[in-house]
């Protein structure tokens, strides 16, 4: 990362799972701070690092190089009986990472009962299921908009934190009903269990905003890292099969309270394909057996659930409009080892819906239905990349899709993963 980016925000460019986790991971070599900003324990973060692999759900994923400070922003809803798993599996394997974070006080808590809920929710909705986590996302972000949530600074008074949890239970209780679940909230329970994270969690609580406004004006360079994609925002996504936040870079001045002004830059991680788990439009979508064929040489089944995951082309009217809503300086392009052996590439470059020719990606949930796919086809390069650490390295036919894509999306690409592991990767110099 240059010198003069102090702040940069990392984004997912289409539906989420395009390897953000690596990509932190590389950059959070040379920043001090890294700081979620949206999502909460629905996000799957898989990093490689010698031969040890780590999934983080809930901490960010920079928390596994030594020394960097992890904060996570009012804008996660926060399951901290997730996060304190995820602290004690990596201090069980040499990693303290405890005295590294902190969590904002305004962030909501994300308790057992909004995954009861969002369980409940999605039986309810039947054949129109969105396909959630089951993590609890939507819950806590109906409850927080609803102004009825509970936050980590809640906790300080256990009076009042009582108070909260005995209004929350009773209300939850009274949906579930309403929703013919048999679960129902124990209030007891509840509270003990709070009780016994709260002051481990109070010792953590800071305000990320001011954490990150003197950092940057100490000189220090700080990640933000963003989770889910762009077409999953709930406002730009694809809406309803979207998550329930802001994921995209606007997200990040708001979800750790800092103002846009101070982002530098915005880099783009996508997939070299495309992929999405879960409901919901996927207009480049393969056809079977393509399908299986990518998912197996991509390993592409979900971090979080282990649903596979949709594949698909490469769609160019995706990333285009991610470009535009995140405001992206440079992509992040990951996997691009998993189409070596592929003869034949393609990119959707527009669609077709509607009876006419789009070049932009609709909001209109009808048109995206119907919406096929006008591709152009580059032929494959049919050899390793795995070993390329320049840009150099890789095979002509490869340059010419990665070149391809960043003259249809209008954004530099900064960085090629190519494997899993953190050597594996080409920062591309810009002339
Ligand atoms: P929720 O965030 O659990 O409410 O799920 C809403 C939608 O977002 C579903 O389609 C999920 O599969 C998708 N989703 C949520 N988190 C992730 C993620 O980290 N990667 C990919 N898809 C996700
Ligand atoms: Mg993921």
């Amino acid at each position: 990362m240059s010198q003069s980016k102090r702040c940069t925000v990392i984004v997912g460019s289409q539906w989420g799972d395009e390897g953000k986790g690596k990509i932190v991971d590389v950059l959070a070599e040379s920043v001090d701070v890294v700081a979620r900003y949206q999502g909460g324990a629905n996000a799957g973060h898989t990093v490689h690092v010698g031969s040890d692999e780590f999934v983080l759900h809930q901490i960010p994923s920079g928390i596994l190089h030594p020394a960097r400070r992890c904060l996570l922003g009012n804008g996660v809803v926060f399951d901290p009986f997730q996060f304190f798993e995820e602290l004690d599996a990596l201090a069980a394997r040499g990693i303290d990472a405890e005295p590294r974070v902190g969590v904002s006080g305004r962030a909501h808590l994300l308790l057992a009962y909004h995954k009861m809920l969002d369980r409940a929710a999605e039986a309810r909705r039947g054949a129109g299921k969105i396909g959630t986590t089951g993590r609890g996302i939507g819950p806590a972000y109906e409850d927080k908009v609803a102004r009825q949530g509970i936050r980590v600074a809640d906790l300080r008074d256990p009076a009042r934190m009582e108070d909260l949890l005995g209004r929350a239970a009773e209300r939850v209780n009274e949906r579930l009903g309403a929703f013919g679940s048999d679960e129902q909230v124990d209030l007891h329970a509840l509270c003990d269990e709070v009780l016994s994270i709260r002051e481990r969690l109070l010792a953590l609580s800071v305000d990320t905003g001011r954490v990150l406004h003197d950092a940057l004006r100490a000189g220090e360079r700080v990640l933000l890292e963003g989770a889910q994609g762009a077409l999953l925002d709930v406002d730009h996504g694809t809406y309803p099969y979207v998550t329930s936040s802001n994921t995209t870079a606007g997200g990040a001045a708001l979800g750790v309270g800092i103002g846009p002004t101070a982002i530098d830059a915005v880099v783009g991680v996508v997939k070299a394909y495309t992929t999405r788990v879960g409901e919901g439009p996927l207009p480049t979508e393969f056809p079977s057996p393509m399908q299986e064929h990518v998912r197996q040489l991509g390993g592409e089944f979900g971090a979080t659930t282990g649903r596979p995951r949709r594949c698909g082309w490469f769609d160019a009217v995706v990333v285009r409009y991610a470009a535009r809503v995140n405001g992206l300086t440079g992509l992040a392009m990951t996997k691009l080892d998993v189409l070596d052996t592929l003869p034949e590439l393609k990119i959707a470059v527009g669609y077709r819906a509607g009876g006419a020719l789009l070049d932009d990606f609709p909001g209109d949930l009808g048109l995206l239905e119907e919406a096929e796919p006008v591709y152009e086809s580059l032929p494959g390069w049919e050899k390793s990349t795995a070993d390329a650490r320049r840009w150099a390295d890789l095979p002509d036919a490869a340059q010419a899709y990665l070149r391809r894509i960043e003259a249809l999306t209008e954004v530099p690409i900064q960085y090629v993963s190519v494997g899993t592991r953190r050597d594996q990767i080409i920062h591309v110099q810009h002339g």
